[in-house]
């Protein structure tokens, strides 16, 4: 029987992976992707109202206010998308008893753990991004039955502003980059990512999963790394502490996922992630 698949955030970085994964590998679903111009999860009843209409059978949700800086500065925006907007969307996916994918992030822990985080470990975010994606976590667990909760971190792709391009664009003006080196955690391709949620939706998982690309690292070595691999190592790298950034939000200094859970239940691992590095910037240099 045909489904309807409905991704919301389908214009985001993410989400334009993702509905061409879904494609590929659903090709008998219809795949819906909405984005802020359709529909403004801000707003219940919009939201309610719109998704009902749709009845859908599945709903991704990854729309979010997702620069963490940004978050920190503007709690009420953070709140409104990240937590109360999630709330919204898992109240039109019960009225239409559909089955609710929702992606958050390793930013509801809070790094002090020295070994790789389970899905069963408690959540302590240190951050308002974090705490509003953890109150959408919440939401969606509560409203939506049987509901699938994927973490993943450190994203990277072609569609949205990442690290990866930062990078290189600062590496084609500066000869020295300060990069920091206090933060572990695992860069993430957003192409690995949508193969892995639409495994995860095939396999109908439910409950919450971590999933990143293998390997941890420092942001520190993804960058010496991206520079060496994309020939420009004679630009000079200088290690520096969180504390030297400035930024406005505290980020975990350890947010290393244990994905066991994901190869228990669909036989699936994610590559290193210097491995998918090569391949995003070479997909980069072809366009
Ligand atoms: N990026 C990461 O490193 C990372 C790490 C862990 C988890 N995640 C999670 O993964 C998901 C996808 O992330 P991403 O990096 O692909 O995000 P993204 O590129 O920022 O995409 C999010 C999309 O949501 C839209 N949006 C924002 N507010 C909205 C609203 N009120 N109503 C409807 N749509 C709205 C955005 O539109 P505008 O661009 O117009 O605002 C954007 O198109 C998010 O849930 C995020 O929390 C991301």
């Amino acid at each position: 029987m045909k489904r309807t698949i409905l991704v919301i955030g389908a214009k985001g970085m993410l989400g334009r992976d993702l509905t061409t994964i879904l494609h590929a590998d659903l090709p008998k679903d219809e795949i819906v992707g909405w984005d802020i111009e359709e529909i403004d999860i801000r707003k219940e009843e919009e939201t309610v109202t719109k998704i009902e209409k749709l009845r859908p059978d599945i709903v991704v949700h990854l729309a979010a206010y997702t620069d963490v800086d940004g978050c920190e500065l503007d709690e009420g925006s953070a709140f409104a998308v990240n937590a109360e907007g999630a709330k919204h969307v898992a109240l039109a996916v019960s009225r239409c008893r559909a089955k609710m994918v929702y992606l958050s992030t390793d930013y509801v822990f809070d790094g002090n753990k020295r070994e790789p985080y389970l899905e069963s470990d408690s959540p302590h975010p240190l951050n308002v991004y974090g705490r509003s994606k953890l109150q959408g976590e919440e939401y969606v667990q509560a409203w939506a039955k049987e509901a699938l909760v994927i973490r993943t971190q450190w994203l990277y792709g072609r569609y949205g502003k990442n690290f990866v391009d930062s990078i290189l664009r600062q590496a084609r003006e500066k000869k020295v980059l300060s990069i920091v080196n206090d933060q572990i955690g695992s860069p993430t391709y957003t192409l690995d990512l949508s193969k892995a949620i639409s495994v995860l939706i095939q396999f109908n998982a439910r409950g919450i999963f971590h999933v990143a690309n293998s390997d941890p690292c420092t942001w520190y070595s993804f960058g010496q790394t991206i520079l060496k691999l994309s020939g420009m190592d004679e630009v000079k790298v200088i290690p520096i502490s969180s504390k030297e950034l400035g930024r406005p939000a505290v980020r975990p200094s350890y947010s290393v996922f244990n994905c066991q859970k994901l190869k228990r239940e669909t036989g699936l691992t994610l590559r290193p992630w210097s491995e998918a590095l090569k391949d995003y910037l070479q997909i980069g240099q072809e366009n």
